[in-house]
């Protein structure tokens, strides 16, 4: 089957690679000439396993291309995916300018049916406005073509994304048309083999459901978040809780792991973007305004830690800091708990010796002209002569390390584990003074 897939960000490129890998003949178009170049060479601009050797072979097959021609995207796929950014407006609503100028660019330049597949996480409303920008820019021309606008939100985990798109828990297809609908069923049949995963539902549902998924995860993170605190308080070890509660079915053990806070390009955003459209619309959503202010709480529980343990000036003072990255397998820092920690550290006159195994590029890029900020080449190298470590992220290769190694490094044995990566009766018994997330300290 013919698909284009206008954006060639994240999303864009692990939907176009994958269906590719399908037999699909996939152009995907993008307006950064720059980006595209990259692309053609077959240079994957972004970090997500598997996805490189993909996309070559793709490419080499003959099956994906990339162009800057809009045009071109509009006549080649019957299906036309729209996987371009819906950055936060200030207002935390999703700024969809670029989202309706591509609908703007299909209704231009079509010439037969199309299928238009909105796969950016957008507002519930948005495929009536796609819709209505296709229609006139059709009018405009004169041109009375048909086509469909369907829901189709994406359920990728970075670090995880191809394998969620070829064996999805679920795929959501939001249709107010039947034959749209069995257009889409046949386009993800590859993917849906063992047993059928596709759920059909209306447009706004499908939208909605995003979201909810999304807000729903975040609530998770948030309620064990603040019952860490109260574990803490209580004397009570928010590890043993989380096992205890785990255990229930109802409950379950995913996304149950309290930590220093949730980042990321879509909890964060979506959360914020949900909350605005219930204001919108006249609701006051009081659970996802505290899921929202409890994360960014906890993004600063590092912080009021570390000063509760060297005081408030911190001058002088240098810090190790492993992991980067919102979350292991990604070199992704958007608003990744690591940038508050640090922030705050420098704002207290310290310096920061960081490490993370694939974010040091990103961290040059953002930070890269600090004095206060050394991006060291090892995770040994991050402590040395350090007053304490402090783990940011739970990458594998932080699990294990070489403890007395560490603790001969650092100037004082202290570690501050934002992600509970180790057992407190361990690293007291190295010789640490240690600092967990809700361990009954
Ligand atoms: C998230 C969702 O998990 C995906 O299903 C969704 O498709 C995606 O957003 C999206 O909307 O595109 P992602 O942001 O890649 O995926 O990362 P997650 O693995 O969900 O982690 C998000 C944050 O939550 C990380 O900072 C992580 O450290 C934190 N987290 C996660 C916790 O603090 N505790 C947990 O138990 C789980």
């Amino acid at each position: 089957m013919k698909v284009t897939i206008f954006g060639s960000g994240y999303v864009g490129l692990v939907t176009g690679t994958c269906f590719a890998d399908a037999g699909n003949d996939v152009v995907c178009v993008d307006i950064d000439a720059e980006r595209v170049a990259q692309l053609q060479r077959g240079e994957v601009p972004i970090y997500e396993p598997g996805l490189d050797e993909m996309l070559s072979f793709n490419q080499e097959e003959g099956r994906l291309r990339f162009t800057t021609n809009a045009a071109e995207g509009v006549h080649h796929g019957l299906f036309q995916f729209i996987a371009v950014g819906t950055p936060s407006d200030e207002d935390g609503s999703a700024d969809l300018q670029h989202v309706l100028a591509v609908a703007r660019t299909i209704g231009q330049h079509m010439d037969d049916y199309r299928v238009v597949v909105d796969k950016s996480t957008v507002p519930v409303g948005t495929a009536d406005r796609v819709r209505a920008a296709v229609g006139e820019e059709l009018a405009a021309r004169g041109e009375q073509l048909e086509y469909d606008v369907v829901s189709n939100p994406e359920f990728l985990k970075e670090g995880a994304a191809i394998d969620d798109f070829v064996k999805p828990d679920r795929i959501i297809i939001g249709s107010d048309n039947p034959r749209t609908g069995e257009l889409m069923k046949a386009l993800y049949a590859p993917f849906n083999r063992s047993h059928d995963r596709l759920i059909a539902m209306d447009v706004r549902s499908a939208e909605l459901t995003k979201y909810a998924s999304n807000a729903m995860l975040a609530t998770k993170i948030s309620f064990m978040n603040e019952l860490s605190n109260l574990a803490e308080r209580l004397g009570a070890d928010i590890e043993q809780v989380r096992v205890g509660m785990g255990s229930d079915p109802r409950i379950g053990y995913h996304f149950i792991y309290p930590g220093c806070g949730y980042g990321g390009s879509c909890f964060p955003k979506d959360v914020k973007a949900l909350t605005h459209t219930a204001h919108e619309y006249g609701y006051q959503p009081e659970l996802l305004e505290a899921v929202e202010s409890v994360n960014a709480r906890q993004k600063q529980v590092l912080v009021h830690r570390l000063h509760a343990h060297f005081g408030e000036d911190l001058g002088g003072r240098t810090f190790g800091l492993w992991g980067l990255a919102f979350k292991p397998n990604t070199d992704d820092m958007r608003e990744a708990p690591s940038r508050v920690v640090m922030e705050a550290l420098w704002e207290a006159g310290a310096r920061v010796q960081a490490y993370d195994p694939e974010a040091m590029d990103e961290a040059e890029r953002i930070y890269g002209n600090r004095q206060d900020l050394e991006l060291c080449d090892n995770l040994y190298d991050a402590v040395e002569d350090a007053d304490a470590l402090i783990v940011c992220t739970e990458w594998q290769v932080f699990r294990s390390p070489d403890f007395e190694r560490i603790r001969d490094a650092l100037r004082q044995p202290v570690v501050f584990d934002g992600r509970n990566v180790y057992p407190p009766s361990m690293m007291e018994a190295l010789g640490f003074t240690y600092y967990g997330m809700g361990r009954g300290e």
